[in-house]
This record gives structure tokens, sequence and C-alpha cells, in this order.
């Protein structure tokens, strides 16, 4: 799929919610279905997609904190399992989440020390774990987040730090493990707009000086245009485009990739149209499949066969693939 380091990767995974006993009529809800994607060493991937298209499901079915109903996840080529006992905290030794709201993720009660502290220790990166030692590494960290100077800012609480700081903090606590792949689900979009690029340049300059994997999780492609090296559109669940960020949002293949392209924030048009509005029709019931393509209810361009048969990958140019049956050569 892509050149370079694999380090985590995802074939076919899929994720079916099921909720008591008959409330998901039909068979539950299919929140993410047959997921595939590659996090390479040093690049970002950004997975961009309406609300409810399973963004944050992929993340967290490939940060271990779901199991698959079906499909594998692979560290370094090696099948991962996270339901063995310390299984977890192995795997978290290597992925880390971070989320979008700094604020529920920080524990109140804690300083920033106890944060910082907690996880150097548990996964042995403490030097020789006495406090002198683990003080200094944890302003160490706070400083690569740009907290300067990092001891002024250990025995503060949450609540005494700016949203962009927090966020930093949990930046912070997430290098502590020293990972190898970090997944950032939507890590700007409860900040100011002010500060998100400082978020965004950070995460990029960590992605390379730490020779991170990084996935960006996100609502906005023009961000993930400026930020990614590679963009994968999700709708429904599934990935319906996937290319370097350049091709995919300067020429967008499939339909709903369209419409996200063309309805990016646009300070003339009329304030509180977002993307989620902007694309007519009912938004998809998970809980049904559908024969076709998922997105074919509100595809301007359905065809019959649309509606009988799901699209396959099209690959119209090299590495930039959609499914979507406007693609099919036999059929032009
Ligand atoms: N634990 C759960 N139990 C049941 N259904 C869930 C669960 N988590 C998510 N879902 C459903 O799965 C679908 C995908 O949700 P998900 O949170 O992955 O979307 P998302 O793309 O991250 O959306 P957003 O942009 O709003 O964060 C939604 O229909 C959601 O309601
Ligand atoms: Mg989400």
């Amino acid at each position: 799929m892509s050149s370079g380091e694999v380090v985590l990767r995802a074939e076919s995974v899929s994720k079916t919610f099921r909720a008591g006993r008959g409330f998901f009529r039909g068979g539950g809800l299919h929140a993410v279905s047959g997921f595939s994607l590659d996090l390479v060493r040093e690049r970002v991937v950004a997975l961009v997609g309406e609300s409810g298209s399973g963004k944050s499901t992929a993340a967290r079915l490939l940060a271990g904190l779901y199991a698959p109903t079906s499909g594998a996840i692979t560290l370094a080529g090696r099948r991962v399992s996270v339901r063995a006992p310390g299984a977890r905290r192995r795997y978290a030794s290597h992925v880390q989440i971070v989320l979008q709201d700094p604020f529920s993720s920080l524990n109140a009660s804690y300083s920033i020390r106890h944060h910082l502290a907690r996880p150097l220790l548990l996964h042995g990166n403490a030097g020789s774990g006495k406090r002198a030692d683990v003080e200094a590494r944890s302003a160490a960290l706070l400083e690569e987040v740009s907290l300067t100077p990092g001891r002024d800012f250990l025995d503060r609480y949450p609540h005494e730090l700016s949203g962009g700081q927090r966020q930093r903090v949990s930046i912070a606590r997430a290098l502590a493990v020293r990972p190898e792949v970090m997944l950032a689900d939507e890590p700007v979009s409860m900040l100011d707009v002010s500060i998100r690029l400082g978020i965004l340049r950070l995460l990029g300059r960590l992605t390379a000086e730490r020779r991170l994997a990084l996935l960006y999780i996100t609502h906005d492609i023009a961000s993930a245009r400026y930020f990614a090296t590679e963009i994968a559109v999700m709708y429904a669940g599934e990935m319906v485009e996937y290319g370097p960020s350049e091709d995919v949002t300067q020429a967008p293949l499939h339909p709903y990739s369209r419409l996200l392209v063309s309805t990016v924030p646009d300070p003339d048009r009329a304030a509180g149209r977002g993307s989620d509005t902007l694309v007519r029709g009912e938004p998809p019931d998970l809980t049904r499949r559908l024969a076709g393509c998922t997105f074919a209810p509100r595809c301007p361009f359905a065809m019959d066969r649309c509606r009988q048969q799901a699209p396959p990958r099209f690959e119209p140019s090299g590495g930039h693939w959609v499914r979507c049956w406007l693609f099919d050569e036999q059929e032009a």
C-alpha cells in the first residue's frame, strides 16, 4: 500500500456493536466494516468523514480498546490480541491514543507531575525510578511539547492550564511510554482556532523527531491536506477513498469526497453549514446492510448497479483508489 516501514496494519477489520438483545434488529450496528490501513513510520495518515462515519471506532480498534468483530490488526507484523493479562499495557507501550478533550482525559485531582510520572514508571522509562530522575524526565517531556521551563508546570493541575497547554500535556503523557504509533482523535477540534495550528505543528515535529507513525482523525479536510501525507475518507463505516493528500483534496474521486472538499469552511459562505448538513438525504442507517454502495441513497450519480452491488476498489491513478462504480473502466 505505502512504502516505508509499516508499524501498524489493519486488515479488513470490522466492528459490530450489539446492545441489549433485539435492540439493533438485524444483527447489530455496523460501525466499521472492512477497514484496511497501514500506518508507516514518519508518516501522517488522516482519517476524515462526517460524524458517525466510524473514525473513533477505527481508532479504538487500532488502540486495542475494542476487539475487532472480524479482521486482524498487526503490530510490526505480529497479530495483536489484547485479551491476555498484561497484554493491554504491553500494547499501550507501542500504540498511544490522544483524545479530543484534554480536560476529560486528564484527571482533575492530580498534578501534571503525577500524570507524567505514572506512565514513566509503569512502562519502565523512569531511569532509576528515583524522584529526581522521574522529575527530570517529566520536565524534559514537557519541554519536548514546548511547555517551558518544564519544571514550572509539574505542580500545576489541569484546571490551571489553558486548553492548548492541556492538550500538550496529553501529548507529553502519550510520549512518556515511547510509542511508535500515535492515534490522534480530533486532537484540535475542541481548541480555539488560533491555537490549532500550533498543536498540529507540534504533532508534525514529533512525528519526525520520534519517528512516529501518526493517525490524524478530523472532520476538517483542509487541515488534513496541510498536515497529512495520505488521506483516507470514511463513509458509513467504510473507507471509500484513499490516496496522497494532495490528490484526494485537489482531485477527489468519490462523490462523497467531492462533497466534503466542496464544503470546506469558507468565510464567504453562510455560517453554520457544516459538511454534515450539506450532504443531502438521510444519514446512513448502520443497522441495515445495503446490497449496493452505502452512499447510493444520497449520491447524485447513483445508477441501478450502485443499489445492487457494492463497488470494489478502482485505482485510476497510482496509489489513489476509490470505491465507486463511476470508475469502472470496463463500463466506460
Ligand atoms: N460503544 C458503542 N456502542 C454502540 N454504538 C456505538 C458505540 N460507539 C460508537 N457507536 C456507533 O458507531 C457509529 C460510529 O461512531 P464513531 O464514534 O466511530 O463515529 P465518528 O466518525 O468518530 O463520529 P464523530 O465525528 O462524531 O466523532 C455511530 O453510529 C455510533 O453511534
Ligand atoms: Mg469520533
